[in-house]
C-alpha cells in the first residue's frame, strides 16, 4: 500500500534568492504591482518578509514592518493559482503570530476600496476600519484612496 504524504505549506524568511519567484507572482496579480527594488529595499531595511511554500513551489509572501509597538502589514499576496484555499488567511495568521511576537498591539494595513476580496479576508479576521488615506495608490484614472485598518493585537 502506497500514502501519498503531503505537508502543509512551510513559512520561511524571504531571501534574496526568492525574489524572481515573488515577483513573477507579484506581477501576474497586480495591475501597479511593487517593483524588484521595492522588494530589495525591505529585505535591506530589515522587515519581517515572508514567503510561503508548499513543497518547492512559492505560492505566497508577505512583508511586515515592525517599529515601536506596531505593525504594518505593507505586502500579502498569494499566487493566483493557489487562491481560494485558505492560504491567504495562514498567511495573515502567520504575519499576526510574527507581530505579537514583537510585541506589536496593533496591526495596520491599507487595502483600496475596489479589492472586495482583501476587504472581506480582513474584515472576516477582525480589522475595523480606522481612516482613508486619499490619493493612496495609483490607479488607472488619477488616484485610488485608500481604507487604513487595523486590528488589535
Ligand atoms: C487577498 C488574497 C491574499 C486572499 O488569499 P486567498 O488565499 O485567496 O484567501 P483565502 O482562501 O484564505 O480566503 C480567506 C477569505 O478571503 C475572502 N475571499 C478570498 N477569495 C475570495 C473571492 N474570490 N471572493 C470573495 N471573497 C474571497 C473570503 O472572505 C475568504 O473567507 P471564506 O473562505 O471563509 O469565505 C489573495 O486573493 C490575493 O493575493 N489577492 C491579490 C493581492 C491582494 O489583493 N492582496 C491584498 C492587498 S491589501
Amino acid at each position: 500500500m502506497s500514502a501519498v504524504l503531503r505537508s502543509a505549506p512551510d513559512f520561511e524568511p524571504m531571501r534574496e534568492a526568492d525574489l524572481r519567484s515573488v515577483l513573477e507572482i507579484e506581477e501576474s496579480i497586480y495591475e501597479f504591482p511593487w517593483t524588484l527594488g521595492n522588494f530589495r529595499d525591505s529585505l535591506r531595511a530589515g522587515y519581517a518578509c515572508w514567503v510561503y511554500r508548499d513543497g518547492k513551489r512559492l505560492i505566497g509572501y508577505a512583508v511586515l514592518m515592525l517599529a515601536a509597538g506596531e505593525g504594518h502589514l505593507l505586502n500579502l499576496s498569494v499566487a493566483a493559482e493557489a487562491q481560494r484555499r485558505g492560504h491567504g488567511r495562514n498567511l495573515l495568521h502567520h504575519v499576526v503570530r510574527v507581530a505579537r511576537e514583537h510585541k506589536a498591539k496593533v496591526l495596520f494595513l491599507e487595502v483600496r476600496p475596489t479589492n472586495e476580496v482583501g476587504q472581506r479576508l480582513y474584515s472576516g479576521y477582525g480589522f475595523r476600519q480606522i481612516g482613508v488615506r486619499r490619493a493612496y495608490y495609483p490607479a488607472r484614472k488619477g488616484r485610488e484612496d485608500a481604507l487604513v485598518l487595523a486590528l488589535d493585537l
